[in-house]
């Protein structure tokens, strides 16, 4: 799907702005806190039903406001879409495509794909593994909805097995049946979890490698693995043997909830001994990944957003990205950058298409 046309109103810093964008690349431009990212952010909202960098939604009403709203206008191949999403102060979210609302935001999750590479990617790094598994998970989702149904479904079995085991622990009488209904659904969907999530970074890696290499320039040794306690034990074992102990904690401590995705360099822990660059370089990996494997899925470019991406690479890393985004490696393109120059100009000498915004405290100066 390609965004033709953005419009936000007391989103962030912003009052109100209308932008008709380009199908290649467009460059919102200007000093640091004008609202650049806020404008990629907006596009991600209408991708995947929230901010990637606020997850409180009321958050993301501009201050004193009551409420915003974000629409774009999307072609597809044969269709148009009207995405909407509205959020007022104390209300349930609103999501709609065309004049009809979504009864589940997660309907809505792999219309319209989304990649961003932002600065706040190092989190994948630093942050624990839920911010990892989320990341793989939001992967998958994209292009395959039986995944995230299954998901959100394990969640929602995790959550009612928790709270009869807080029960317990709060000196409610034992009752094996009970556990055993929870136990049940929690093995069948935390299996198929399990096995996509291993067919995913079996097929996910190759890709990750290859354009990790391809950037760095050298073949150096990384690796990117998944770990599961599934992977071993079967996950009723796993959940019999940690049953005594969960009785004492109130919750479950075995099971897909409870996986990582570890990241190495030369055999060692990328966050430990990685340097800044291969740091850097990995999450560019990862993300190019990201969207080469969903464009191999879906058979469609995702859309792209690039976040200050002069401070995450090096001169020519940055060229060979854009040289390829000349080439139509990638689809439509969004990207921020400070220098309301070097954008426009390098695309304007490589005769490819380039609308450039420049963003002056939430307006549109040009
Ligand atoms: N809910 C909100 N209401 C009003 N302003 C907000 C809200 N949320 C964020 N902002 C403002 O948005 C501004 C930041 O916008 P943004 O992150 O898009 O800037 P930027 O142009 O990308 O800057 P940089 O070049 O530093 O990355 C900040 O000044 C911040 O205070
Ligand atoms: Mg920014």
């Amino acid at each position: 799907m390609i965004l033709s046309k953005l419009s936000l109103l007391n989103f962030k810093n912003y009052d109100q702005i209308e932008l008709n964008v380009s199908p290649y690349v467009n460059c919102f431009l200007g000093k640091n806190g004008m609202g650049k990212t806020n404008i990629l952010d907006g596009i991600y909202y209408l991708s995947n039903c929230k901010s990637f960098f606020n997850s409180v939604d009321s958050q993301n009403i501009k201050n004193e406001e009551d409420f915003f709203v974000l629409e774009g206008e999307f072609d597809g191949e044969e269709n148009k879409e009207k995405i909407y999403c509205g959020v007022k102060r104390g209300k349930k979210k609103v999501f709609k495509k065309g004049k009809k609302e979504y009864e589940k935001l997660s309907d809505h999750i792999g219309l319209i794909n989304t990649v961003l590479i932002s600065p706040m990617d190092t989190n994948l790094i630093y942050e624990g593994s839920e911010t990892r598994r989320k990341f793989i998970d939001l992967i998958i989702s994209q292009y395959d909805k039986l995944y995230l149904k299954t998901l959100i479904n394990y969640n929602k079995v995790l959550n009612h097995r928790n709270a009869y085991l807080k029960s317990l622990q709060q000196g409610m009488k034992f009752d094996s049946l009970s556990l055993e209904i929870w136990n049940e659904q929690l093995i069948t969907l935390g299996k198929e979890v399990h096995t996509k999530r291993t067919e995913f970074i079996s097929e996910f890696k190759i890709v990750f490698t290859e354009i990790y290499n391809a950037i760095s320039g050298r073949e150096e040794h990384i690796k990117l693995s998944y770990s599961s306690q599934l992977a071993e034990t079967e996950f009723k074992d796993l959940l019999t043997e940690s049953l005594h102990k969960e009785k004492y904690l109130g919750y479950t401590t075995k099971g897909t909830h409870k996986d990582d995705f570890s990241f190495e360099i030369g055999g060692k822990s990328l966050k430990k001994f990685g340097s800044q660059g291969q740091q850097k370089t990995y999450l560019i990996a990862l993300k190019l990944a990201q969207f080469k494997h969903i464009e191999s899925k879906t058979e469609s470019k995702p859309i792209l957003l690039l976040d200050d991406i002069y401070d995450k690479l090096d001169e020519s890393r940055i060229s060979h990205l854009m040289e390829q985004i000349c080439e139509g490696t990638f689809g439509q393109v969004f990207i921020t950058d400070t220098n309301t120059e070097r954008l426009p100009k390098f695309f304007k000498k490589k005769k490819y298409e380039c609308f450039a915004f420049e963003i002056d405290e939430g307006n549109l100066v040009s």
